[in-house]
């Protein structure tokens, strides 16, 4: 199968990604990374592994649907099977979202459905939670909110900061990312009619 992947920073997770490919325990090969940021360090990861990385700067564009749309076209020309978010900092318009419908993934850093948007780690610490983790799911029009197909849980002790909780997050993420998008690749997911299902004789 065929991956892009979506980026504006770090890019741990598709750094993941691109290992679990590399491993073949992911079924696909990711074909290109974009970024919206030129200096997300993700673009270099992406060069060091020998894939196509890609600017698409959404200062360039004056408004949310001229940058789609220049995102769209070169997502499009790689011919994918999946799109995946991993860290991408920009809301996109439902055009966009309704167009890759049931092949676009995203991880957020909450138990979805708490805490959608930003600082998810400091506010689920102020609400006095005990756990925490990750969630990913279909991307649909509305932030954060698409069906859920899987989720990661750490528990969070009293001397947990924000950025304590945020590592805690992340190694739990460049687990199951991976795992989700290999169950993808290999046909054991699918959204159908708005509902995650696991076709377990795909396994
Ligand atoms: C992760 O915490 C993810 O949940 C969120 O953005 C962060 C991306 O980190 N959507 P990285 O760029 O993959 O290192």
């Amino acid at each position: 199968k065929r991956i892009v992947i979506l980026v504006s920073g770090n890019g741990s997770n598709a750094q993941a990604i691109i290992e679990a490919c590399q491993s073949n325990d992911i079924r696909g090969e990711v074909c290109a990374i974009i970024s919206n940021r030129p200096t997300a360090f993700a673009l270099q990861r992406a060069k060091k592994a020998d894939i196509d990385a890609i600017t698409i700067d959404h200062k360039a564009y004056d408004s949310r649907e001229s940058f789609d749309h220049a995102l769209q076209n070169k997502i499009d020309a790689y011919c994918p099977d999946i799109i995946v978010l991993a860290g991408f900092m920009r809301i996109l318009t439902p055009g966009l979202v309704k167009h890759y419908h049931g092949k676009m993934l995203n991880i957020h850093p909450s138990l979805l459905p708490l805490y959608p948007g930003l600082n998810t780690h400091q506010r689920a610490i102020d609400n006095g939670d005990i756990k925490h983790g990750a969630s990913i799911h279909f991307v649909t029009c509305e932030l954060d909110g698409g069906p859920i197909i899987a989720q990661t849980e750490v528990s969070i002790s009293p001397d947990d900061t924000s950025e304590s909780l945020a590592k805690k997050v992340a190694q739990r993420e460049w687990d199951i990312y991976p795992l989700v998008i290999a169950w993808y690749c290999s046909g054991r997911l699918r959204l159908e009619d708005d509902s995650v299902i696991f076709d377990d004789e795909k396994l």
